[in-house]
């Protein structure tokens, strides 16, 4: 069993990612919507929600967990590997997809929580990468309430997008990551009106290393997926099951 833990909604992107990848596999999807948006918490609070979640999935029998939430990656995976013997893959922004494929004279534009910009798990990377002084940073925590209120179109969605991305926006950047889980959503939406800029996320690279990581013998067949908010059992999953379908799979293919 595989444990998927976000704030909200945003992980069910990577679960969908995940479980097309491994169909002969039970899910547990952790969505802490008592406590969702993370952005206005503190970083000791942000960590104490996220052990509780990843200690509740694996309580369920989770043999791994993964944090589909980058602002809880970027405040809590290190504490919880020094902790906890058990595997926890852990998404991160996608800053190095930009970079491997970014040419010269282009820019990358890094969307996050406003947590994950300041973590120093995150700014270690693009250190790292050393791609500081072509990378833009811009918070837009706002996109998660838009997704965990269900709009995914119209004007108020238009009218940030017009005061955020829009006003930084320019021929040179060429990339814009995606990296809060939540704004996957917003993918389709956001091209659409930036041509110039590719979204990248980092739920394929999570996908590969969980596949990585998982034993083969723990596959078996008629898989489910039981979701959770903040520690209860959902019992009509529809909000979670239409996402899917946002994501443009089959409903039924999922049950
Ligand atoms: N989905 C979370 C992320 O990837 C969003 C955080 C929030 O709750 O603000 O960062």
């Amino acid at each position: 069993m595989i444990g998927v833990f976000d704030s909200g909604i945003g992980g069910v992107s990577l679960l969908f990612e995940l479980r097309k990848a491994l169909k002969e596999v039970d899910f547990h999807y952790y969505a802490d919507i008592d406590n969702v948006p993370y952005s206005y918490h503190t970083q000791e609070k942000i960590l104490e929600l996220v052990e509780k979640a990843v200690l509740f999935l694996r309580e369920k029998g989770c043999d791994l967990v993964v944090l589909a939430c980058n602002t809880a990656t970027n405040v809590a995976i290190q504490y919880l590997r020094e902790k906890y013997d058990f595997p926890i893959v852990a998404i991160q922004p996608a800053v190095k997809v930009a970079a491997d494929a970014i040419l010269p004279g282009q820019k990358i534009l890094c969307c996050a929580t406003p947590v994950t910009l300041k973590a120093m798990r995150y700014n270690t990377l693009i250190d790292t990468l050393g791609i500081r002084e072509i990378t833009i940073d811009l918070a837009l925590p706002k996109l998660v309430e838009l997704a965990e209120a269900g709009v995914f179109e119209g004007p108020e969605l238009d009218n940030y997008l017009a005061e955020t991305i829009a006003k930084v926006n320019e021929d040179s950047l060429a990339f814009i990551v995606l990296g809060c889980t939540h704004f996957t959503y917003f993918k389709a939406i956001i091209e659409t009106k930036y041509p110039n800029l590719k979204a990248v996320d980092g739920n394929a690279g999570t996908t590969k290393q969980v596949l990585r990581l998982y034993p083969k013998t723990k596959l078996k067949e008629n898989s489910k997926i039981i979701f959770y908010e903040s520690g209860r059992v959902v019992v009509d999953g529809s909000r979670y099951w239409n996402l899917f379908d946002r994501l443009k799979v089959k409903f039924c293919s999922f049950k």
